[in-house]
């Protein structure tokens, strides 16, 4: 074998073998399993090629394995797959292929191993290892994909725009291994997404977002949004975020690029944390920036609640990018709404109600807000740097000291609506929220303490300003 196999692939191999020999079908491994072998990657999908039906190859595969996987098949794509043990394996037969201009529907004609080969998207995942007898464990290689691996080069097989026009989606994938993988685009490919951004609008929310995802979890994610940027595609897909890009002047003052500094601050996030979720709120924090941006005379530039209008950007951008509509999006959009709230508290003469009310606000996410806010330093001059991390560091120790006498974090109020309105006989209403928040206020703003003895009395009191007596 070209490639190195653990023993349970070796054998899986070689029964994929004689059901394709008994068949009479040549067969190769194809794809991303050999590039990710040959590059050490761990990888578990396996894409096989026959000259012939894929549908029936698979069928003789799994007649052959015990015990039998169930076959999954499309005939209208001439593809088919299963599990068998840890693997998912596909199976397609060899073909021509060319797409139609609207849809990536594509017009399918059965053809040999090297038509197969060409209409992949690029070298390195364009690399075939023969199963068949004569020369089995053989690398077939005819564009030169292993040396591009070893030069650590992304081209396509083919001219590249025919590459692109065929599936629009294949740029993000471009920028997506280039990424991942630390390789250089060869620059007429990189040109060809220039030429062809535009088609990348027949591509659905939910493939670009796959494709961003993998580019957030990179270890340095910028390298993949500068290319998408200077390439034109992310204006394409993500005009708010190209938004921030570029500085303004007026009367000689200019202020930072939001996009570069967005840029980095998700590398900063990403060197502290795995975290998709904390990467997609790096990306966003700053998001509202254009929309509030404003020069006061004498100010210079400001954004004044740009905080609050990000929070509410947040929600619009997972819906259209398909992201989850649940708590990940409310985590963000929190991050998001608090991301400058730390900065606040650096300042001298913070009250402990202040800190409390953080404590409250990030509740869990405090941890997480605290990794976003020491990323989002990026000054050059490093004695800045150095001072407003030891800012954050006093801020970690008053939070820890507030947390520690008054248990705040993930806390409710003494008394809850339900007991209000128990005691009130009141049914759902304004009064039972007004009293509700008057002691959650009270007990964050330190004015009484946060005990149910205190509560009680100043509930009493602030219903009586209502004009309420208590029933019970
Ligand atoms: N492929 C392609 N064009 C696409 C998607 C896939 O030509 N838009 C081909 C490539 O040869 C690729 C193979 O199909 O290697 C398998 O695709 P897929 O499993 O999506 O990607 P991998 O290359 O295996 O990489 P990853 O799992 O990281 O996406």
């Amino acid at each position: 074998m070209y490639i190195p196999c653990t023993a349970e692939e070796e054998i899986l191999f070689k029964q994929i073998s004689d059901a394709a020999s008994d068949s009479g079908m040549p067969c190769y491994i194809v794809g991303g399993f050999v590039r990710d072998k040959i590059l050490g990657r761990p990888t578990k999908d396996i894409d096989m090629v026959c000259v012939g039906s894929g549908i029936d190859l698979a069928h003789a595969v799994a007649k052959s394995l015990k015990p039998k996987p169930k076959v999954n098949y499309f005939k209208n794509f001439g593809t088919a797959n299963f599990k068998y043990k840890n693997f998912e394996i596909e199976f397609v037969g060899a073909r021509k292929e060319s797409y139609t201009h609207n849809s990536r529907k594509p017009i399918v004609e059965e053809g040999t191993l090297e038509d197969d080969q060409i209409r992949r998207d690029f070298t390195i995942n364009a690399l075939a290892i023969s199963l068949n007898n004569d020369d089995y464990g053989a690398l077939v290689d005819p564009f030169g994909g292993t040396s591009d691996l070893n030069e650590k080069l992304i081209r396509t097989p083919t001219d590249p725009d025919v590459t692109f026009s065929d599936d629009p989606l294949r740029m993000m994938r471009c920028i997506r291994f280039a990424t991942q993988l630390g390789f250089e685009i060869l620059p007429e490919t990189f040109e060809a997404i220039t030429r062809n951004k535009e088609r990348i609008k027949i591509i659905s929310f939910e493939r670009i977002t796959d494709e961003l995802n993998k580019i957030l979890l990179a270890k340095k994610p910028s390298v993949g949004f500068d290319l998408l940027y200077t390439s034109g595609l992310l204006t394409e897909f993500f005009p708010l975020l190209t938004n921030l890009a570029g500085v303004e002047y007026v009367d000689g003052k200019g202020h930072k690029d939001n996009f570069y500094h967005t840029l980095q601050v998700v590398d900063n996030v990403a060197d502290r944390s795995d975290n998709l979720w904390l990467r997609w709120a790096a990306l966003l924090h700053d998001i509202g920036k254009p929309a509030t941006k404003r020069f006061e005379k004498g100010h210079g530039w400001t954004f004044h609640g740009h905080d609050a209008v990000g929070e509410r950007m947040t929600k619009k951008i997972f819906g259209k990018f398909k992201l989850p509509l649940n708590e990940k999006m409310k985590y963000v959009a929190k991050l998001v709404a608090l991301h400058l709230r730390p900065i606040s508290l650096t300042k001298a003469d913070i009250t402990d109600s202040a800190m409390r009310r953080l404590l409250f606000d990030a509740g869990d996410d405090l941890e997480d807000l605290m990794i976003l806010c020491e990323s989002d330093i990026t000054s050059k001059n490093k004695n800045k740097v150095k001072r407003y991390l030891e800012n954050f560091e006093a801020v970690r120790e008053r939070l820890k000291e507030v947390e520690e006498s008054d248990k705040i974090r993930n806390w409710q109020p003494p008394i809850d609506g339900q007991e209000i309105m128990d005691i009130f006989q009141l049914k759902p209403s304004r009064e039972v929220g007004i009293l509700k928040t008057a002691i959650r206020e009270a007990i964050l703003d330190g004015e009484i303490s946060n005990t149910r003895e205190a509560a009680y009395e100043y509930m009493l009191q602030k219903a009586k300003e209502l004009g309420l007596e208590p029933k019970s």
